[in-house]
Order: structure tokens, then C-alpha cells, then sequence
């Protein structure tokens, strides 16, 4: 398994381009399957779960043409209604399949994505979704079997604003002609690109943003072309790397907008930060002021920079709170972090750090896509050696991500094993 080797202590500094969003591209992606016709989408990050998915989208009948930042997908023959466990289990981003072939074919059978490092992931909110609107669920080794003759229009009320149920329930709503309502929708950006894409190929969607989205599909949904918004993720990363390296950088393509809770707390941490429509500029200087957070379904503290800004605050002036609302299990990275030589103490959903001075280069592993970008925020900050193992993790999520920070300056290699 390749790892990475950074020799720590050294400020970023310099511009670079934000990717487009894997969180957006994913569920858009598979959002080709409601139609025949042939969908175009920009701005697709070459990451691995991008490549599972496209291996995905070809596995259940689709074409799929990817050149250096675009993929087309044409259909090929009548699709499967079953997704297969080996690819399920690579990534649970793929029981978005289940909205879209429910929908169009009044069934679906799709593999229970199993738990993760970061909790139990069940997605009872998406199965409940898909009962209101007709569909008999039932459980059958380990699959989801769903059938429906035809799924209704419903008034949908989630528990909680889970992202993933958003996505695969507006999917479904998309072809279904009378109104679906979604309450307590999840409000992140991603879904309100999905619903740009998905009105391009013509449904009316009302509200995504907001607590409360508005469907009114059609039977027949043409292709359509779509740029992906930047990565909210990855821009955020690169920030907190840059405030741990006590730098200056210019993410081209960030959207100010998408990060207003995170740049608020860089500011109060003691950063410079210039957002304008260009991107985001950060600078730093000396170690951060402690700062609180506290996890919370968008617009508050996103659960994926919870790992990366527990980096920063363990070389805070002080003690610091983090608290992990959304996930029950994502603080894997604590005690990877401890052996840098962070000061940390778990209890339930909380974190205490106490801030030191600076980072021991160390041996250490990544355990699921954002732990492993702490282990990149700390490694770059400390000094001498550090060597962070099990980097397929990072590769899920952030792409070419040592080539961009050695352009920022960063001593980082990859080793392949
Ligand atoms: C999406 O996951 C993201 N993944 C996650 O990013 C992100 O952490 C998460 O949203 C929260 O923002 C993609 O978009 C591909 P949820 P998702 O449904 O949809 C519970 C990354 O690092 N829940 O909002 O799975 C669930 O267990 C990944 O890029 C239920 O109980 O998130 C969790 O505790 C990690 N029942 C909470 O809700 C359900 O039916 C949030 O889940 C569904 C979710």
C-alpha cells in the first residue's frame, strides 16, 4: 500500500486551482440513470470513489466516456436494478442508485452499505422515504429489496437532514408528476447542485437550500450538461493546512459562500482571510487561538473538517472543545494525532485538546478520507519525518492532493509500495 513521507515545518504559500466537489459529482453522476439520453458533467474530480462510481454506472448498462475533467454517459442496453455488494461495500455513496432505478422501473435490489470508521451509516431514512411514497421494502440477505407498481408524490418528513436520503428521495420525486415534498431536507450545497442538474433535465424543484424542497417531476427526463461546483471539502483542508503551517495561499474557484461557518472560525482563530469571487486567501502567522466547534448539519461546522480542524486546534494557545453531532464514531484520527504529539481527551461525542507548541514527526495511518487529511494538516506542521500509511483513504477524497501541496511548497512524496 503506497504512503506518503513529508518532511514537516514548512509554510504553504502560493495559489492553487479548488477542485470540483466529490459530493456534488457523485449523486449527479448516478442522476444520469433517470434518462436514455446522454449526460455530460464538468469539473469531476479523478478520485477513486469517482472511478467506483462511473465502474458503477457501466455495471448497470450505462456508457461512460471520462476524459481529463469531464465524463459523458450515454445508455448502452436496458439497465440492471440490482447494484452489486463488491462495489456497495467500496463505497455507500452508492445506494443513491436505489431513487433513480426505483422510479423508472418499479423496483430496485440494493446491498445494506454496512457500517464504516465513522459510524453504523444505516440509511433507514432513505428506505422510510421511498415506503411514504408506495414502495414495499423488505430485507433479504443483507440486500434492500424494493418494489413499487408506481411510486406516488408524497410529503416526505425526515428525522434528521441526512444528506444521502435528500439526494436519493429527490431523485425519485424527479419523475414522478406530481408534487413531492421533502421537510427537513439537508440544506448542503451539493444538494442544490444535484438540483440544478436535475431541473436541466426537467423537473421543477423548488426550495433546495432550504429546510424544505418542492418536486414536481416529469415521466421522461431529458440528458443533460452540468459543471460541478468547487469542492467546499478540499478548499477547507487546504486552509487549516495553511493556518497549521502558519502560510499564505489563494485557493482559485473556493466559494466563500459554501464555507462561512469554517472562515468565521479561521478568523477567530487569528487568520487574515480575503474571500471574494475569485476564491479564498488565507494567511497565519504564530499558533492559533483556541476555538470551539461544534458539528452540525450545513450551514453550521461541517462533520468533514471536524478531523482536519482538531489538527489545527492541538496546536492551539490553549484548550479547545469539538464536538461530533452527525457521526457517532469519527474521532479515529485522536489518537493517530496523539502519537504526533497532540494532547487530546475523548469523551463521547467530545474531544478536549490542549494545545502544544509544535509536532514530533511520526509514523501513522489514515482511517477514513478526513482522518487522513488530519494526518496531512499535522504532518505538515511537524517537525522532521512523518510517514502516513493507508493513503487510499486520502485518494477518495482529495485528488492528486501531494502535487498540490508540493505547488504550495510542501516537502511530500508518495512511496509506492
Ligand atoms: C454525506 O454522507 C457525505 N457523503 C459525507 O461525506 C458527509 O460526512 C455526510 O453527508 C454529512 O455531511 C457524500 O455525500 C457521498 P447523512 P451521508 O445521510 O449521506 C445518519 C466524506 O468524507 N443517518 O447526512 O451518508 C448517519 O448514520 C463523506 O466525503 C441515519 O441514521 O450522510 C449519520 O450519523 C463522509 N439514517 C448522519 O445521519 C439514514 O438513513 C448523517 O448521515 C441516513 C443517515
Amino acid at each position: 500500500m503506497d504512503k506518503f513521507i513529508i518532511r514537516g515545518g514548512k509554510p504553504l504559500r502560493g495559489t492553487i486551482a479548488t477542485g470540483g466537489s466529490k459530493n456534488a459529482a457523485l449523486p449527479i453522476l448516478i442522476a444520469s440513470l433517470l434518462t436514455d439520453e446522454p449526460c455530460v458533467v464538468r469539473g469531476v474530480p479523478r478520485l477513486r470513489d469517482i472511478v467506483t462510481t462511473l465502474r458503477l454506472l457501466e455495471f448497470l448498462g450505462k456508457r461512460v466516456v471520462q476524459d481529463e475533467t469531464s465524463v459523458r454517459i450515454y445508455s448502452r442496453k436496458g439497465l440492471k436494478t440490482q447494484a452489486p455488494y463488491d462495489l456497495v461495500k467500496q463505497m455507500r455513496a452508492s445506494v443513491l442508485v436505489a431513487g433513480p432505478l426505483l422510479a423508472r422501473f418499479g423496483g430496485v435490489r440494493v446491498p445494506l452499505p454496512g457500517g464504516c470508521a465513522i459510524g453504523l451509516r444505516p440509511i433507514d431514512l432513505h428506505l422510510k422515504g421511498f415506503e411514504q411514497m408506495g414502495a414495499k421494502v423488505s430485507l433479504e440477505k443483507g440486500d434492500a429489496v424494493m418494489s413499487a407498481g408506481r411510486l406516488h408524490a408524497a410529503r416526505i418528513a425526515l428525522r434528521f437532514a441526512s444528506v444521502g436520503a435528500t439526494e436519493n428521495l429527490l431523485m425519485a420525486a424527479s419523475l414522478l408528476e406530481r408534487g413531492t415534498t421533502i421537510e427537513n431536507a439537508a440544506r448542503e450545497p451539493e444538494i442544490a447542485d444535484l438540483a440544478v442538474f436535475l431541473r436541466s433535465m426537467g423537473a421543477q424543484i423548488e426550495g433546495e437550500g432550504t429546510g424544505r424542497i418542492c418536486v414536481r417531476g416529469r415521466r421522461v427526463l431529458r440528458g443533460a450538461e452540468h459543471n460541478v461546483i468547487a469542492d467546499r471539502i478540499e478548499a477547507g483542508t487546504f486552509l487549516i493546512a495553511c493556518a497549521a503551517t502558519r502560510g499564505s495561499v489563494f485557493l482559485q474557484g473556493a466559494r466563500p459562500g459554501h464555507l462561512r461557518n469554517v472562515l468565521k472560525k479561521l478568523q477567530e482563530a487569528g487568520c487574515k482571510v480575503q474571500a471574494s469571487s475569485a476564491g479564498i486567501g488565507l494567511s497565519a502567522a504564530g499558533r492559533p487561538n483556541p476555538v470551539d466547534i461544534t458539528t452540525r448539519p450545513y450551514p453550521g461546522f461541517p462533520t468533514d473538517l471536524q478531523a482536519p480542524w482538531m489538527a489545527l486546534m492541538s496546536l492551539a494557545k490553549g484548550q479547545s472543545m469539538i464536538r461530533e453531532r452527525i457521526f457517532e464514531k469519527r474521532f479515529l484520527h485522536a489518537g493517530e494525532l496523539a502519537r504526533l504529539g497532540a494532547r487530546l481527551s475523548v469523551d463521547g461525542d467530545m474531544v478536549c485538546t490542549d494545545g502544544v507548541g509544535k509536532f514530533s514527526g511520526a509514523m501513522v495511518m489514515a482511517s477514513d478520507i478526513r482522518a487522513g487529511a488530519a494526518l496531512l494538516v499535522a504532518g505538515l506542521a511537524a517537525g522532521g519525518k512523518t510517514e502516513i500509511s493507508r493513503i487510499y483513504h486520502i485518494d477518495r477524497g482529495y485528488e492528486a492532493v501531494e502535487k498540490k501541496l508540493r505547488r504550495l511548497g510542501a516537502d511530500i512524496i508518495r512511496v509506492k509500495s
